[in-house]
């Protein structure tokens, strides 16, 4: 056996589940925290010559994950392992890709330069909130698509008359690919801000039509439920009939349970980037697992 699978604490049960795709049990990591919060991380079989592949996803705690991810590596490095993989189904900090005004970071690209520096050899993500990211490392990274598992996942409801629908004009891209496969129309939500005196506005326009259709809204993120909520609202003003959502990454799903939950919509799918407990579970929310996809990955 040379490859191994080790994780971090973000997501335990996905990086099992790649596991069991390689017949194998995750590599033995002793991971807790000091007294005054650091973290102690420590690998403990051989792993001297092996491929190493350290699942860590950017949920929350995020910084905590991030340098938890850093500490694996390095000790990894340190038993001069034959390569590092970082297999991090959520980027963190991803949303950050440029400068909206002097003096920001570029949040995205100082986290790339962190683990490129560390040694790690290649990264495999999904649905990437932007592709400029691949540009931020000198290394492969695989930017796995979740358009067909969500589509195949879909297409079991036959759902009937629909439009898909970008809830942004950023993620125009997006619904374009899900309305390639399913072969429907596409509509995008554009969103302005007016700044009226003393009031900022949010003004919402959509581009094509969703009355009388069935919607499948598409986004890659979902963190406050703010940006999802809205645009069902507007659809359903608009004449739009059955909502469904697809989103790959729910960021806090305990914390936007409620929100989701009591939207005037069919169903959720989304993906297990992020660990989903069983109190964040919903009748509505159907969970499609990443595991096999990044286990092809992992060759
Ligand atoms: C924005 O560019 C993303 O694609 C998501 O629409 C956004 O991050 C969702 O955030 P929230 O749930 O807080 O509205």
């Amino acid at each position: 056996m040379n490859k191994i699978i080790l994780s971090g604490r973000s997501n335990e049960n996905l990086a099992r589940k790649i596991a069991k795709f390689k017949g194998n049990k995750l590599g033995e990591v002793s991971i807790s925290n000091f007294f005054d919060g650091e973290i102690n991380v420590e690998i403990k079989e051989p792993v001297r010559g092996k491929d190493i592949f350290i699942v860590q996803s950017g949920c929350r705690p995020v910084n905590d994950h991030i340098i938890e991810f850093l500490l694996l590596a390095d000790a990894a490095r340190r038993s001069q392992v034959g390569s590092i993989t970082l297999v991090m189904p959520y980027f963190p900090y991803s949303r950050k890709e440029k400068m909206s005004k002097p003096g920001e970071p570029i949040s995205a690209k100082a986290i790339a330069h962190f683990i490129e520096s560390i040694g790690v050899k290649k990264v495999i993500a999904c649905d990437l909130h932007s592709p400029v990211l691949q540009g931020f490392f000198n290394i492969p990274v695989v930017d796995i698509s979740t358009v067909e598992l969500f589509t195949d996942e879909f297409k079991k409801s036959k759902v009937q008359n629909l439009v898909v629908v970008s809830p942004d004009i950023g993620g125009t891209k997006r619904a374009r690919n899900y309305a390639g496969i399913l072969k429907t129309p596409v509509a995008i939500i554009e969103k302005h801000r007016n700044i009226d005196q003393n009031d900022k506005m949010k003004v919402l326009n959509i581009i094509g039509t969703v009355k009388g259709k069935n919607v499948l809204l598409v986004d890659d993120i979902i963190s406050t439920g703010s940006t999802i909520a809205e645009a069902v609202k507007l659809l359903k003003a608009d004449g739009a009939k059955k909502i469904y959502i697809a989103a790959t990454h729910i960021i806090a799903p305990e914390k936007v349970k409620d929100t989701l939950s009591n939207l005037p919509i069919e169903k959720i799918f989304t993906s297990d980037s992020m660990p989903i407990t069983d109190e964040a579970k919903f009748d509505k929310l159907k969970i499609i697992s990443l595991a096999k996809c990044i286990d092809s990955e992992i060759q």
